[in-house]
């Protein structure tokens, strides 16, 4: 037998996306007893098991083996439809043939970036935004500028403002801006209406597209999420969503709504198969039987309990020394600690401690944002919820005292 000589030399890896390890997951499951409130995942118990259980088995009996079969034209009509009547709630008038299923919202990111962006051009992006999508424009060669959000989301006076500056001057104008307007990941915030019309009228006069994530629109605690800012300038925003944070993310099944120009384009990008055939029909046989407005205020009366038992453990132990936007719905609490704190300095403790959380460096394209933190209340129950944030300020007040 011969043996191939060991290589010394480095390999020349793709240049596109730095080489940083996975942000929270890795921590989160790599000791078992640590109390993950950086993993931003749904609780297990509110996946819908035994309707699933049936919807799955219900697919393969009625469509036989045509669901296990690599994806057809377009997969059951039944998803489109019910996607597309869905949507009316956030004031999307559309035909299902412009929504397109894809493999989680994390690809139809990806496929309207490949269909928005050469090399080179410009995206814009919220201060704090989701890293899933910075790595996506990131991989597609774009170059990032980033605008600060508040209580009412993304500040749009300012992306007004670079807008009109960068036409005076000749810099460049975005070719796409990123934004989440409804519980947005990390800071808990939602957009204003005033704001998502500024933003509508901005993209049509200025000619960039907007891509609209609306993952957790359906995660509202107490007033129902705003009308999309797709309502307002339909040829000029792609709107995405996603069944990962109400029926399962092992599912695998997001959407692209937007224009069909822009549908048709995104739709090149599936070679070969579409999204998978047997989640969509699984997906289909659910929602054929699951009471889907009972499901989602159960699941929201789960969320608004665990979100209330982390508001009340950062009460009670942090008082004044931390701030946060009490969010009204999705998964996540943005803190906010005083200028002179990096919360980078104490995960590594809080994690020895048993908590983990996800440090605020890593939500920005810019080095900024130290002093910030995100929690997930989503995936913890309530007085594991409860112990984290206890342990959480265990490590902040021996950082502070050590400073
Ligand atoms: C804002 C946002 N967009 C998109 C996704 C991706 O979701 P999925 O690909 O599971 O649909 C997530 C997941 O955490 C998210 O937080």
């Amino acid at each position: 037998m011969t043996h191939t000589p060991a290589n010394t030399q480095p390999y020349p890896f793709a240049k596109r996306v730095p080489a940083i390890p996975p942000i929270g997951a890795a921590q989160a499951s790599s000791r078992s007893d640590t109390i993950p409130l950086s993993f931003g995942a749904p609780h297990s118990d509110t996946f819908p098991y035994d309707a699933l259980n049936d919807a799955a088995s219900e697919a393969i009996l009625s469509q036989g083996r045509d669901a296990l079969q690599y994806a057809g034209a377009s997969g059951p009509s039944f998803l489109l439809d019910w996607i597309a009547a869905r949507s009316a709630r956030r004031a999307i008038n559309v035909e299902p043939s412009q929504v397109l299923l894809t493999y989680g919202s994390q690809q139809a990111i990806d496929f309207a970036a490949r269909t928005l962006l050469d090399p080179g051009d410009h995206a814009w992006v919220e201060a704090p935004t989701y890293f899933g999508a910075v790595s996506t424009f990131r991989t597609a060669e774009a170059v990032l500028t980033s605008f600060p959000i508040d209580a009412d989301g993304l500040q749009t006076d300012e992306v007004e403002a670079a807008l009109r500056a960068a036409v005076k001057t000749g810099k460049p104008i975005p070719k796409l801006l990123y934004v989440m307007p409804n519980f947005h990941n990390p800071g808990g915030v939602s957009l204003s209406l005033e704001r998502r019309k500024k933003l509508a009228e901005l993209a049509v006069e200025f000619n960039f597209f907007i891509l609209e994530d609306d993952a957790y629109t359906e995660l509202a605690f107490e007033e129902q999420a705003l009308p999309s800012i797709y309502s307002f300038a339909p040829e000029r925003v792609v709107y995405l969503s996603t069944f990962s944070k109400t029926i399962a993310p092992g599912i695998r099944l997001g959407w692209a709504i937007g224009s069909r120009d822009v549908i048709s384009r995104m739709n090149t990008f599936f070679q070969g198969s579409k999204a998978s055939v047997f989640s969509q029909e699984i997906v289909a046989q659910l929602l054929k039987k699951l009471p889907f407005e009972e499901h989602i205020a159960k699941l929201n009366g789960l969320y608004r309990a665990n979100r209330d038992a982390m508001v009340s453990a950062l009460k009670q132990y942090f008082g004044d020394d931390v701030r946060f936007e009490v969010p009204g719905g999705g998964f996540f609490v943005w803190l906010e600690f005083r200028e002179d704190v990096d919360t980078s300095q104490f995960v590594q403790d809080a994690y020895e401690r048993g908590v983990s959380f996800i440090h605020g460096k890593q939500f920005f394209v810019k080095p900024e944002g130290a002093r910030f933190a995100r929690l997930s209340f989503s995936y913890c129950d309530e007085e594991r919820i409860h112990n984290g944030v206890k342990l959480l300020a265990d490590a902040y007040y021996a950082y502070v005292d050590n400073k």
